[in-house]
């Protein structure tokens, strides 16, 4: 059989311990991708680069402080998910100089227009209330990500939604430098996860961090109980006997991902009434808490031995830097910068 090997590259941003948003809507799929190289009947094998994306943190917060912590924490929630860093390497993107030269050179090849039409831009000016605060850099972030992307000949480039817009200004980065200098980069492609987004469970659209609506990966069963029992279900369900609307509740799209063998039972006892918020949610956090504890087990191991983490990303680091070190000198090559 025909295997056709293919280079992804994906990164976060270290934002501290991950939620089961992030699993759902990325990490379930890197891993899914990276044991393709396992998989006998793949057509297509995977070989993920992963990345830190800290310097990506200066465009909204110029606060250093919890990076290195948040780092570690995100690292160990990437491990607890399944990522093998023998396979798959994990760097960060501060300890490789390459990617901030590579940006340089691209932030000339797209123009301040293209950029300020960006809506990944647009949305975070408006949520974050920038104005005439948004720094240089920030209008610059799709093209520091083109360098992270395009620095490894990244091919595929597996992300959420709001992170399209982000890959589609790479491809007109790669082709206008080709179409100048000449064929180095791929035009990656990118790949959204099929599960629709985990909503918060206070109701709001999205889960996030900074809002606590969200289960996290490290949580125990108690917290997740906790949070489960807060969550926000059809209004309209008031107690038990009151016929619920599934389809518009965070509880029920909990159940659907990660209770599939009883989502039929559920959403049925939910539209007649017999089944009462409180049990299908106590029901919920106890599949949830089934589903996370291999995690929760490999991270109190990596927790422990933090050590072994900071070698993980060393060994990243230096596997990442020959990969980027190469592909730089193609770029010199094919710019003529440096010859006499
Ligand atoms: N912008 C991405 C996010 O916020 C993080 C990121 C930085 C990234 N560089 C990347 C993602 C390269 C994929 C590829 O989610």
């Amino acid at each position: 059989m025909n295997r056709i090997k293919k280079r992804i590259l994906s990164g976060m941003r270290p934002t501290g311990r991950l939620h089961l948003g992030h699993h759902v809507g990325a990490l379930e799929n890197w891993v899914k991708l990276q044991e393709t190289a396992n998989s006998p009947t793949a057509t297509e094998v995977f070989e993920n680069f992963h990345l830190i994306a800290d310097y990506h943190v200066l465009t909204t917060d110029l606060d250093v402080s919890g990076i290195y912590a948040n780092t570690i924490d995100m690292v160990i929630d990437w491990l607890g998910a399944g990522i093998r860093p023998e396979a798959s390497p994990i760097f960060r993107q501060s300890q490789i100089k390459e990617h901030a030269e590579l940006f340089l050179i691209f932030s000339m090849l797209i123009t301040k227009e293209r950029l300020e039409r960006n809506p990944t831009l647009k949305e975070q000016a408006r949520d974050l209330n920038l104005g005439e605060t948004l720094v240089y850099g920030h209008l610059g972030y799709p093209v520091l990500q083109a360098s992270d992307i395009l620095i490894y000949k990244g091919q595929v480039v597996p992300v959420g939604e709001d992170q399209l817009p982000h890959v589609e200004i790479t491809r007109e980065i790669a082709r206008k430098f080709n179409s100048t200098y000449g064929p180095v980069f791929p035009e990656p492609e990118g790949r959204v996860t099929q599960f629709a987004r985990l909503t918060g469970l206070d109701g709001q659209a999205k889960m996030s961090k900074s809002l606590g609506n969200g289960i996290l990966l490290s949580d125990s069963p108690q917290e997740i109980t906790a949070k489960m029992r807060q969550a926000v279900t059809d209004p309209q369900k008031i107690r038990r006997g009151d016929p619920g609307r599934p389809d518009i509740c965070v509880v029920f799209t909990h159940h659907r991902k990660f209770n599939p063998a009883e989502e039929t039972e559920i959403r049925a006892g939910c539209e007649s009434g017999q089944l009462g918020c409180v049990d299908c949610k106590l029901r919920c956090a106890g599949r949830i808490a089934d589903f996370l504890a291999p995690m929760r087990e490999k991270r109190a191991y990596y927790e422990a031995h933090v050590d072994e983490v900071k070698d993980i990303l060393h060994d990243g680091e230096n596997r990442a830097r020959h990969e980027a070190q190469k592909t730089m000198a193609e770029v010199r090559r094919a710019m003529k910068l440096g010859e006499i």
